[in-house]
């Protein structure tokens, strides 16, 4: 077995885990390969969050099971989330199926494809201590790398399969990750971004995210360092300490918020109050002037009333959240929420998530509008998809707040920094004007 064909589902950290796999497969000989068609065995690197997540993998491994048909020694494996939260039902539901591996299990993924191509192997054992922390990832190109600096979750909010699918709360060593960071630069990623599910959590048993931040703020090569997602009850003073004095690190959090109404909170057990949400926003504000926040909302959750969701409205209203990711309640087997009766049904969830988007698309609107006439501070990320459309050709990158930005081709490499003028906003991307000098126009113009 030589070519695999990796395709990838959910979160950024099962973005990072797929590089993980291509690094460990191709330093046991094996190819990444860009089609199913042309791979001896496809994986699937799945989700579990919702269950939409979970269907689309299902409809996708139908497929599958066609390609199967005519090329009956295609070994066909699903790993990450879904596979852990279902393991051996999967192999006994999907008969197209030869793997199952869960998330503690890639380290061993190039013998397991072998052990598959003999009989339906599953490898679904949580590893409380399994990091990854010494292999080195085969990353994507770009000017953006992103670091796993924990694994798994300890929080238990009752709505959310991660911590049965990914398991307990581990670090990697700092040691490791600042030379991931060292790695990622010499080979030229400029933008670094570490993922954890509480990732501010982070610990390696003598340093803490903060001291994480300032190591690789040092880092040569490295322009700019970004992270995702910290949870809210453990954004420490030494965090956002660390936020101000390291320059490298951007002015943009996401804090999840998931519900307005402290008794919907309590009901998910996500340990804090609404009020203490609150003072810590305005905390973040206050330390890191002009922060762009962005926020995740769930809307339905078993219980929720119409008072409950107006509290939600009201504190979307009041936060004034640069951006918000917004769903709709979905019941996982395994949490602690799949006991409680669901008393929002599916029309009435959509209706509140509707509400949310509308809302939140207006404030958006606002506040990008706010910020025209400004000079943004760009890294170039390259070429951009609106340039096909476009009469001249574009460039789209990121401002220091996470913002999309587009504006004529200048000449800017991907990886640069660039001045943009803002001169036109929707409620997701500000249209710019370089204010690159231009290039003299040539003196002698040769003709045929
Ligand atoms: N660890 C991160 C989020 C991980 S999942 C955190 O705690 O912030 C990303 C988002 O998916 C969550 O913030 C939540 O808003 C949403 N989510 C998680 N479980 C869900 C469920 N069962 N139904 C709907 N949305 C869910
Ligand atoms: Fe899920 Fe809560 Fe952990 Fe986030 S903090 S991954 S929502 S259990
Ligand atoms: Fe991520 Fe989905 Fe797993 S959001 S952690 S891939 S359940």
């Amino acid at each position: 077995m030589k070519r695999v064909f990796l395709e990838t589902y959910g979160c950024q950290m099962n973005v990072a885990d797929s590089e993980l796999m291509a690094g460990v497969l191709e330093r046991a000989g094996m190819e990444l390969v860009e089609s199913a068609e042309d791979a001896d065995a496809v994986i699937l690197n799945t989700c579990a969050i919702r269950e939409h997540a979970e269907q689309r993998v299902l409809g996708r491994l139908g497929e599958f099971a066609n390609l199967k048909s005519r090329n009956p020694d295609l070994i066909v494996g699903v790993a990450g989330c879904m596979a852990q939260h279902l393991r051996a039902r999967l192999l006994d539901k999907k008969r197209v199926l030869d793997l199952v591996v869960g998330p503690d299990g890639y380290r061993n993924l190039p013998e397991l494809l072998r052990r598959a191509a003999q009989l339906p192997t599953a490898e679904v054992r949580l590893d409380r201590d399994e990091t990854y922390g010494d292999l080195e990832p085969k990353r994507h190109g770009g000017v953006r790398a992103w670091v796993t600096v924990q694994r798994g979750c300890d929080k238990f909010c009752t709505y959310c399969v991660v911590p049965y699918t990914r398991g307990r709360e581990r670090s990697l060593p700092l040691a490791d990750l600042v030379r991931q960071v060292e790695q990622a630069a010499a080979q030229g990623f400029r933008e670094i971004v570490f993922l954890g599910q509480t990732v501010n959590s982070y610990h390696d048993g003598a340093h803490d995210f903060a001291d994480l931040l300032r190591a690789t703020n040092d880092v040569h090569g490295v322009l700019r360092i970004r992270y995702t997602s910290p949870h809210p009850s453990d954004m420490s003073e030494r965090v956002l300490d660390a936020m101000t004095t390291c320059q490298k690190v951007m002015p943009h959090v996401h804090l999840p918020l998931q519900s307005g109404s402290d008794r919907v909170l309590a009901a998910m057990e996500r340990s804090y109050t609404l009020a203490q949400y609150r003072t810590l926003l305005a905390r973040i504000r206050q330390r890191i002037p002009g922060v762009a926040v962005s926020t995740d909302i769930i809307v339905g959750f078993p219980g929720e009333t119409l008072e409950d969701f107006a509290a939600t409205q009201a504190f979307l209203a009041e936060a004034r959240y640069d951006s918000a990711f917004l769903f709709k309640y979905s019941a996982r087997p395994d949490t602690k929420a799949y006991r409680l009766r669901e008393t929002v049904d599916d029309d009435e969830k959509g209706r509140r998530l509707q509400s949310l988007i509308d809302q939140q698309h207006g404030i958006s609107g606002e506040i990008m509008d706010g910020w025209l006439g400004r000079e943004v501070e760009v890294l170039v990320d390259g070429p951009s998809w609106r340039g096909k459309g476009a009469r001249e050709p574009q460039l789209h990158g990121k401002s220091r707040e996470f913002k999309t930005v587009v504006w004529s081709d200048d000449g800017a490499l991907p990886g640069t920094l660039r001045r943009v003028r803002v001169v036109g906003a929707t409620p997701v991307t500000l249209l710019g004007e370089s204010l690159a000098v231009p290039r003299p126009e040539p003196l002698v113009t040769l003709s045929a």
